[in-house]
């Protein structure tokens, strides 16, 4: 548990658009230290220069979490600069969505490499060094699409009950330790998420429809999306608190607990309309 922020360090991946901006910004407020880092470089550098010049303490790191080497050169950054880090954001994430039966390989892989490993190379590099200082909490960015299915996310749910599983798992390996652990279960939040386009590297290939489907769910964030600081300020409270469930709409329960009745009445998944 984390009670005092003021005067500590943060570090947050995935941190130069959305939940992971938001996250950095209400970090600031509290008066903690913050490191951004990102792969999208030109967008790191702006939102690192914004905050500077506002009067934030920031630094920013390019790091791609997909690479673990880049994962410790940027946790080697963070305790070089600081020499300590309290709360690290495993927020980094892709949003490809669309039927499973038209997703390909590539997708896959790189939707795991960043979603699930990326969360898991964040883990291992920054969770001994936590418990070796002794104090420390991580947030792992799952989605409401970690306790429940959607057939228009079919790969996307996947790699977030992986970061529910992963989440889980550590805070249950970490319950002996100082080091706490929460997961972030966000339904819709108003981001670049499902602009997928601009994150994709060359060698991903797509089924020629995703488009169209990344495209109509962008729209519906844009319409019912909340904003990633009301987000973050949940955040900032289940740090402070120590609460591993981090959910931000009412309706993800309903959801999580819809597959439990299903099981508990052994039947199949309740499709939902
Ligand atoms: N927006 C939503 O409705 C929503 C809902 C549930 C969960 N989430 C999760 O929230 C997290 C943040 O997403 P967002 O909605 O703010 O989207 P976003 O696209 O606005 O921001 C994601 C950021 O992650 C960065 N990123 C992507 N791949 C990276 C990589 N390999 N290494 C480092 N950085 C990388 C991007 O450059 C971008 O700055 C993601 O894990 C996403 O799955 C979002």
């Amino acid at each position: 548990m984390l009670e005092e922020l003021d005067g500590r360090v943060a570090v947050v991946t995935g941190a130069a658009s959305g939940i992971g901006l938001a996250m950095s910004e209400a970090f600031l407020a509290e008066g903690m230290q913050v490191v951004l880092s990102d792969r999208d470089e030109a967008s790191l550098d702006a939102q690192v220069a914004r905050l500077a010049e506002a009067g934030g303490s920031v630094s920013g790191v390019v790091c791609d979490v997909v690479d673990p080497e880049a994962v410790a050169a940027l946790a080697d950054a963070a305790w070089d600069r600081y020499g300590a880090v309290h709360l690290l954001c495993n927020n980094a994430g892709v949003g490809p969505a669309g039927p499973m039966l038209q997703t390909t390989p590539a997708e896959w892989r790189w939707t795991f490499d960043v979603n699930v490993l990326g969360v898991a190379h964040g883990v291992t590099t920054f969770a001994p060094r936590m418990v070796a200082a002794g104090e420390g909490h991580i947030v792992n960015v799952a989605s409401q699409a970690g306790v429940m299915t959607t057939e228009l996310l079919g790969m996307y749910c996947a790699s977030k009950h992986a970061v529910v599983g992963l989440s889980e798992a550590l805070y249950r390996e970490l319950e002996p330790t100082p080091v706490g652990v929460s997961c972030l279960c966000p339904e819709l939040v108003r981001t670049e998420i499902f602009d997928v386009g601009r994150l994709r590297p060359d060698w991903v290939d797509v089924h020629g429809s995703s488009g169209a489907t990344q495209a109509a769910l962008g729209e519906i964030l844009d319409e019912r999306g909340i904003e990633p600081a009301e987000v973050a300020a949940r955040v900032v409270e289940a740090v402070r608190s120590g609460r591993f469930w981090i959910f931000t709409h009412d309706v993800t329960l309903g959801m999580a607990m819809r597959r439990f009745e299903d099981l508990q009445a052994d039947r199949n998944p309740t499709i939902i309309g």
